[in-house]
């Protein structure tokens, strides 16, 4: 079946995460971006796509601070209230029913009950005519202490983070399931070494 270019959401299914500012008065503002993604592996940069009518961007061009927090499914019910437009003086946290979580290096508070946390700071804007990319740089990375692996990764049968599934009739909310097979980031290169663990080993030391 054959669907408009523009109905991209429909080929892959989307990451949900809530992003915290504070606006000049200190007002706290929540918002779900699903146009969310790490910019490349092993840089500590995430890119995030946002209309230009948005508090939350205009609160990052003002403090340049973030925190995006990853919530698991047990909080699908709570995107919706703060995907609401309310006026930059409403405290959306409050809205939705949402608890802070302090952060540790940067003004704005995560949501508590989320599965990580990434505190950002504002690195580089691309305004185009109707939206901007907005990189931040990841200041401080937090995942819940019981949803992390002996791989060091998340455990995703426990974690369930929030995804969704876009369709014509509106979003529908998913989660990934893990299939119990991988394979080493070296299987990409024909020496079987991985050339970015090295970088790393480098950055360590
Ligand atoms: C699941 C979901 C994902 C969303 N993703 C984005 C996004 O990636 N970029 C964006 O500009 N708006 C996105 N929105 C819309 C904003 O969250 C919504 O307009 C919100 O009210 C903006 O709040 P703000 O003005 O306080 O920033 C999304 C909404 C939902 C429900």
């Amino acid at each position: 079946m054959e669907f408009e270019p523009r109905e991209r959401e429909m080929a892959t299914v989307l990451p949900v995460v809530l992003v915290s500012t504070l606006d000049q008065a200190g007002v706290r503002n929540l918002a779900p971006y699903s146009n969310y993604t790490p910019v490349l592996r092993i840089t500590d940069l995430i890119m995030l796509a946002s209309w230009h009518r948005r508090d939350t961007l205009k609160n990052i061009r003002h403090n340049q601070e973030f925190v995006v927090s990853v919530p698991g499914v047990d909080l699908a019910d709570k995107i919706m209230p703060t995907a609401m437009h309310y006026p930059p003086s409403v405290d959306e946290f409050e809205k939705a029913g949402l608890k802070a979580r302090p952060s540790a290096m940067v003004a704005p508070p995560g949501v508590e009950g989320c599965l990580a946390w990434l505190e950002c700071r504002l690195h580089k804007q691309y305004v185009e005519k109707n939206y901007v990319l907005v990189v931040g740089q990841v200041l401080r990375l937090e995942v819940r202490d019981d949803l992390v692996n002996q791989r060091g990764g998340m455990d995703l049968a426990k974690a369930q983070p929030l995804l969704a599934s876009l369709d014509r009739e509106g979003m529908r909310w998913a989660t990934a399931r893990d299939l119990g097979k991988g394979e080493p980031y070296g299987a990409m290169f024909p020496n079987g070494q991985d050339p970015m663990a090295q970088r790393k080993q480098s950055q360590d030391s």
